[in-house]
């Protein structure tokens, strides 16, 4: 630790070391894996709904002890200790001596020792022995690049009937579309280069948890999800019921979409040999992407967020851009059997300028479809309303402008 040039960070109501971002990163504020600890500060909006989504969590079921496998300094697992109510243990890994050496440091800090244990090894090992004789209510597999590896030792440390799993995923070309085949391989689907692409890859990533938890015998409820900042973040409760998870069969499928005439559809896996053909817009007749299998139901849980809303105007200290977010995902809730549109992706396939977005929502709510903004992307909606319908609002827009 000698050797590490230290910087002390606050983030909510936790003050710790970590390596100086700024002193070992040639681009300004960017982190880089060869960091003696890994603190990512552009993170901190993932770490603020992480501590409200866990306090929201409590609600629904009492925390006793949580993992957090792949820890660096510790901020994340310190944040929820300190600012989520109730007195819950953690265990914290690492498999970097200098991170678990910090970590320990910022637990004495933050008058924190006595209830976080921090253990240095390799994650995948110390999930499943760690959690012999207690098991975990929360896992938050919060990793350099995808999740997967973790997930089947994650998922077995866990509490046997129901507990909160929150996964990460930074490996943004294997996921967006860039290597299709990576995401084959690392999440059982293939992913889709689109102007929607950052929800196949959150739904690429629910999907490998929907299989790995049923492996176990073990269904998911998504509560939500995060895209922003290349990365994306699920939450999900886990549940032992294989009724459940069988059930949950027709909650995976493919995602169709035809950058020609920019239509979309999804298809789910159990229909897909009755499966009807791709319907195009107009005389279209370009060549049809699909992305899958991947999970194709629900992302957000109503109940769920409501109570995060509830937590987060308790008070709490997060970022303002932490509650915009969360005030997005409750605007797109029950808005998500197809992908969002983005309306300069869509415009730019047609030939036409975009126009406002809030004057295309006002039109398609006047003409009776539910719309709303989204989290994903500031310049798409989410709606009920066909492809076609929108593109026709949009043309009917801009002639009467
Ligand atoms: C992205 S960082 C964690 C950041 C942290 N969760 C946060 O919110 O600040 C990933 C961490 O995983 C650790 N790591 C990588 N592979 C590991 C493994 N197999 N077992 C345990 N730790 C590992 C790295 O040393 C690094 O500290
Ligand atoms: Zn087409």
């Amino acid at each position: 630790m000698k050797m590490t040039v230290l910087k002390e960070y606050t983030e909510g109501l936790v003050t710790f070391l970590s390596a100086d971002v700024d002193h070992y990163t040639a681009e300004k504020g960017q982190p880089t894996t060869s960091m003696p600890v890994f603190y990512n500060p552009r993170m901190h909006l993932n770490r603020d709904i992480s501590v409200i989504f866990t306090a929201a969590y409590q609600e629904r079921r009492q925390m006793d002890l949580i993992c957090e496998p792949l820890a660096g300094s510790g901020v994340r697992t310190l944040r929820y200790l300190k600012e989520c109510p109730g007195d819950f243990e953690a265990v914290i890994f690492d498999a970097n001596p200098t991170a678990i050496e910090i970590a320990r440091e910022n637990a004495k800090l933050n008058n924190l020792t006595d209830r976080v244990r921090i253990v240095r090894g390799d994650a995948k090992v110390l999930l499943l022995n760690e959690s012999r004789e207690r098991r975990f209510d929360f896992v938050d597999v919060d990793p350099f690049g995808t999740p997967a590896p973790f997930l089947n030792p994650a998922i077995q440390s866990m509490h046997p009937h129901q507990g909160l799993l929150a996964l990460t995923a930074t490996d943004m070309p294997a996921l967006c579309g860039v290597y299709p085949h990576v995401a084959q391989r690392k999440y059982g689907g293939r992913s889709m280069r689109s102007p929607f692409t950052h929800e196949t890859a959150v739904r690429l990533l629910m999907g490998l948890a929907f299989v790995t938890a049923g492996m176990n015998d073990c269904s998911i409820e998504p509560l939500a999800v995060l895209s922003t900042d290349h990365y994306v973040r699920v939450w999900l409760d886990l549940k032992a019921s294989r009724s459940i998870a069988n059930a949950q069969s027709k909650m995976m499928g493919f995602v169709r979409y035809c950058p020609s005439c920019f239509n979309i559809d999804v298809v789910p896996l159990p229909e897909m040999e009755r499966a009807p053909p791709f319907e195009h817009i107009g005389d279209c007749s370009g060549r049809v992407k699909m992305a899958g299998p991947l999970w194709i139901g629900p992302l957000f849980d109503r109940e769920f967020l409501a109570t995060a809303k509830k937590v987060e105007t308790q008070g709490g200290q997060y970022q303002k851009r932490t509650r915009a977010m969360l005030n997005l995902m409750i605007q797109e809730q029950d808005l998500t059997e197809r992908p969002y549109i983005d309306l300069h992706a869509l415009c730019d396939t047609y030939g036409l300028t975009p126009p406002r977005r809030q004057d295309i929502m006002d039109v398609l709510s006047e003409k009776g479809f539910s719309v709303s903004r989204t989290h994903f992307r500031p310049t798409a909606i989410r709606t009920d309303a066909p492809v076609e319908t929108i593109l026709r609002t949009v043309n009917e827009h801009i002639g009467a402008g």
